[in-house]
């Protein structure tokens, strides 16, 4: 969770300091105050990227070269140890500081600020393509598994170098020499993904009965064919990775059916059924990785009343506090959202924070 949060020439925001409460907080303001932006800058300290997929010369506040972000970050628990987490970003690169120390990667702020986002285009997925829900297990398994990071980049690295041989024509026995270890790694990936799916079946199903009062359904698309093991998948598919130039069988291309009354939710829901179904997905993923860390995570809800219906808002908002995590939501009004106590509450507007009254 986060207390204090700083963001300097982040998208619309000059300068801003907030100081977060440690359950709800609610930031609200007209259209183009900047609202989205405060999540952004939040997701960006703990992702080190965008949410929305944007470049970092759209982030950075026009006219500016860089910006800063900064978060004293904790785990919870009262009066629990805190620590400093900073990022600047200029069009050079990313520079990562965790507890004063120079970070790596970006994976030690998703290690120090875990967090999940919820948004207007949270119903992809859904209605989107595999990558999304495998990234979401990926997600799952990331909070979980301490190797899972380690397995994941291994695999995209063997993935890349397999795909490098096809694409040059390489000596079969060359290409096969990539392999073992690729049908190694896969392994690790396609048994965590089941692990942590199996290990969060249960909230997702409460999630669907809460959100939707319906019986949701999944089921783990490993990425070849189930009927093969992974080296005859890829014995069979040779041909066809040399004329493609990829690989097509191995957890890359997996996906997460996800059935409603037992029927393709993709195909058939509507799209506020998607967002409640893609929102039921991301509790229940919060909850299971709140769990095995045993402390709250951070909860971004970006104008989650946009498309729900008065009921569907109320249950999405009962849903969320029962999770127990930090909740930090926008709204276009003050008493859109029904939580069960008092948030923070802080004004946008015009990129500045007006106020902030507890
Ligand atoms: N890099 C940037 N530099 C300066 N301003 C930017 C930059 N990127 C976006 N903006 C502006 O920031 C303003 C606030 O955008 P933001 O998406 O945060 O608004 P919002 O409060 O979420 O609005 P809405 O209620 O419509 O969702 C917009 O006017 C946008 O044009
Ligand atoms: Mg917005």
């Amino acid at each position: 969770m986060i207390r204090l949060f700083r963001a300097s020439n982040f998208r619309c925001l000059e300068k801003v300091e907030l100081n977060f409460g440690p359950k709800f907080n609610l930031i609200h303001g007209a259209n183009a105050s900047g609202k989205t932006s405060v999540l952004e800058a939040l997701a960006y300290l703990g992702r080190g990227k965008s949410f929305r997929g944007a470049s970092t010369a759209n982030l950075i506040r026009h006219g500016e070269g860089e910006f800063v972000l900064f978060g004293e970050v904790g785990d919870g628990g009262d009066g629990g140890s805190s620590r400093p987490v900073g990022l600047r970003n200029s069009r050079d690169g990313l520079e990562v500081r965790v507890a004063g120390e120079s970070a790596p990667s970006a994976a030690a702020l998703a290690e120090a600020l875990p967090l999940q986002v919820i948004d207007p285009e949270v119903h992809n997925l859904i209605a989107g393509g595999p990558e999304l829900r495998r990234r979401f297990l990926d997600w799952i398994a990331f909070h979980v598994e301490h190797e899972h990071l380690l397995h994941w980049r291994r695999f995209r690295r063997a993935l890349k170098q397999r795909n490098a041989a096809l694409r040059s024509r390489a000596d079969e026995s060359l290409i096969k020499s990539w392999d073992a270890e690729f049908i190694d790694l896969a392994a690790h990936l396609d048994e965590s993904r089941r692990r942590v799916l199996e290990l969060s079946l249960d909230g997702l199903r409460e999630h669907g009965q809460a959100l939707l009062q319906t019986d949701l359904g999944f089921e783990y698309r490993q990425g070849w064919n189930s009927d093969k093991d992974l080296r005859a998948a890829l014995a069979e598919g040779l041909e066809r990775d040399l004329q493609m130039g990829s690989t097509q069988s191995g957890p890359h291309r997996a996906d997460l059916k996800v059935s409603y009354d037992e029927r393709q939710a993709r195909k058939l829901v509507s799209r506020g059924q998607q967002k409640l179904l893609a929102s039921a997905m991301i509790l229940a993923a919060t909850d299971t990785a709140q769990v095995a860390q045993g402390r709250p995570l951070l909860l971004l809800l970006d104008d989650p009343a946009a498309e729900l219906d008065r009921h569907s808002i109320e249950r999405l908002m009962a849903a969320v506090a029962a999770l127990g995590c930090q909740v930090i939501a926008t709204s276009l009004e003050e008493d859109a959202l029904d939580f069960p106590e008092q948030p923070a509450v802080f004004h946008v507007e015009q990129g500045r924070v007006c106020s902030a009254v507890k």
